[in-house]
């Protein structure tokens, strides 16, 4: 990835491009036709390359890859395989990129810089852009809706400007152009490099800064390094995914696998449940799983009043008060169904706060709950026979290997998958059939409409 150099040496490779560039000293460039337009300072590969080798006194192999990571960084850029960010020990031709699309300039590419420059070209190749670019183009033009008048009228402004340049000029430039938004337009592959590297850069720095340290601060960061260690195989970025990551592979399996309700969850997401009862109750599939626990223990009550102070929190305001007086009968009245056994005190400032219900009136009494499960139902959970079988149950995934042409197809097919909204719905729509077929029956309300009917 184009930010694994760490930034206080860009200036020293910038140092370098600057010294490849002298009239004197440097790569040795000409002038070159590229189609008809005669191109000025036009480099080579093998040239870049032997200069390098020279200059630096590096190995052939270290020369290359200095070479690559200069296309890679966008100082240099290739002007016929405009798409491969590498050097080529050849004739291929290359030239230097203008310092103003330095990786190091200030300015910060946005989703409207690119969809200026898009637009711009779709001006210029009247709407024949190509497949990738239309796909950035119709995603920007949805998602910058609102602003679209202006940057098509900007994109005609720049359009109209560039006219008035040269031929030379101007093909340069949008050569340069092109070789920047190459770099920076979101691409798939580069963001996962640069997380990947934030990670690796954070762990390091925290497990040196460990070693070296003997202050306290060493305990957070003895806890922030564990839990980087706990997670890092959980994260689709960080760890190989199983089958495949969606994001470089275009095949959403592993998102259909890990939907929030399936009936056989992966064996990742059973380990994941137990690293802590925040995960477990995180997870509607692992709180589903410890349901089925509890109700063989018989001890519901604890996670139903802890699910019931969760909706009172983020429901709507207008059923708060319908919701707090239910939550009152059911878990706290003296002699309530399914009473809650917290402490006095606790209780007794809940109801006291009960009368006048808000958001947050069961904050206290749901932690204490969550406390007793942690300390002891979810380690019994981790024991039981229940979470041993869905454990066995579990699935693991074969991991996908696609050619690069299934890529490029899976890439075609990309489908913009079930909206979370409409997942929401089916699932609330098969919580009220659930609790429709479970709700006891008004014997007397039934009776009474028999009776009507007679
Ligand atoms: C030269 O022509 C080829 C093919 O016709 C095209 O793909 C390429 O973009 C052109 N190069 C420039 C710099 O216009
Ligand atoms: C590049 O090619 C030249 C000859 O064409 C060769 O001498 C040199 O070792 C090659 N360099 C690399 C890095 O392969
Ligand atoms: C994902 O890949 C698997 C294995 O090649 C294939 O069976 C499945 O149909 C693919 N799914 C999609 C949505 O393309």
């Amino acid at each position: 990835g184009r930010h694994f150099y760490p930034k206080q040496h860009r200036s020293e490779l910038e140092a370098i491009v600057v010294e490849m560039q002298d009239p004197k000293s440097g790569v040795k460039g000409s002038e070159q036709k590229l189609n008809v337009t005669a191109i000025p300072h036009v480099i080579t590969g093998k040239d870049i390359i032997a200069w390098i080798a020279n200059k630096m006194k590096t190995t052939p192999e270290e020369s290359n890859a200095f070479g690559t990571m200069l296309v890679a960084y966008g100082y240099i850029y290739p002007l016929q395989n405009h798409k491969k960010l590498v050097m080529c020990n050849d004739t291929s031709l290359y030239r230097f990129q203008t310092p103003y699309f330095w990786p190091t300039q200030k300015w910060v590419a946005e989703d409207s810089d690119y969809a200026i420059y898009l637009a711009k070209r779709n001006i210029r190749k009247k709407g024949k852009l190509e497949p990738y670019e239309q796909a950035h183009y119709n995603h920007l033009h949805e998602w910058l809706n609102h602003k679209w008048d202006f940057i098509v009228m900007q994109a005609t402004e720049q359009y109209k400007a560039g006219k008035e340049r040269k031929k030379p000029d101007r093909v340069v430039f949008d050569c340069q152009e092109r070789a920047y938004w190459i770099l920076n337009r979101p691409p798939v592959s580069v963001c996962v490099c640069v997380l990947l590297c934030v990670f690796i850069y954070t762990n390091m720095f925290y497990q040196q800064a460990i070693m070296r340290s003997k202050v306290k601060s060493s305990v957070s960061l003895g806890a922030l390094v564990k839990y980087i260690t706990t997670y890092k195989n959980h994260d689709p970025f960080l760890a190989p995914c199983l089958p495949s990551n969606p994001w470089q592979t275009d095949n959403d399996t592993y998102w259909t696998l890990n939907m929030r309700r399936v009936d056989v969850p992966t064996k990742m997401r059973v380990e994941r449940w137990s690293f802590s009862l925040f995960e477990l109750l995180t997870d509607l599939r692992g709180r589903d799983d410890f349901k089925i626990f509890l109700k063989k223990e018989f001890s519901g009550e604890n996670l139903a009043f802890w699910e019931a102070a969760e909706e009172l929190k983020w429901g709507t305001a207008s059923s708060m008060s319908a919701k707090a007086e239910t939550i009152f009968k059911t878990f706290l009245a003296p002699g309530a169904p399914r009473w809650i056994n917290i402490d006095g005190r606790t209780m007794g400032l809940t109801v006291k706060g009960l009368e006048h219900p808000h958001r947050y009136v069961l904050e206290a009494a749901q932690t204490h709950v969550f406390l007793l499960m942690k300390k002891d139902t979810f380690f019994r959970y981790l024991k039981s026979p229940v979470y041993k079988d869905i454990q066995k149950k579990a699935l693991n995934p074969e991991p996908h290997n696609f050619s690069p042409a299934q890529l490029e197809q899976n890439a075609q097919n990309r489908s913009p998958g079930i909206h979370p909204i409409i997942l929401w719905q089916q699932e609330e729509e098969e919580k009220a059939k659930a609790a429709a077929a479970s709700a006891p029956v008004d014997v007397k309300a039934m009776m009474s409409k028999i009776d009507r009917k007679k």
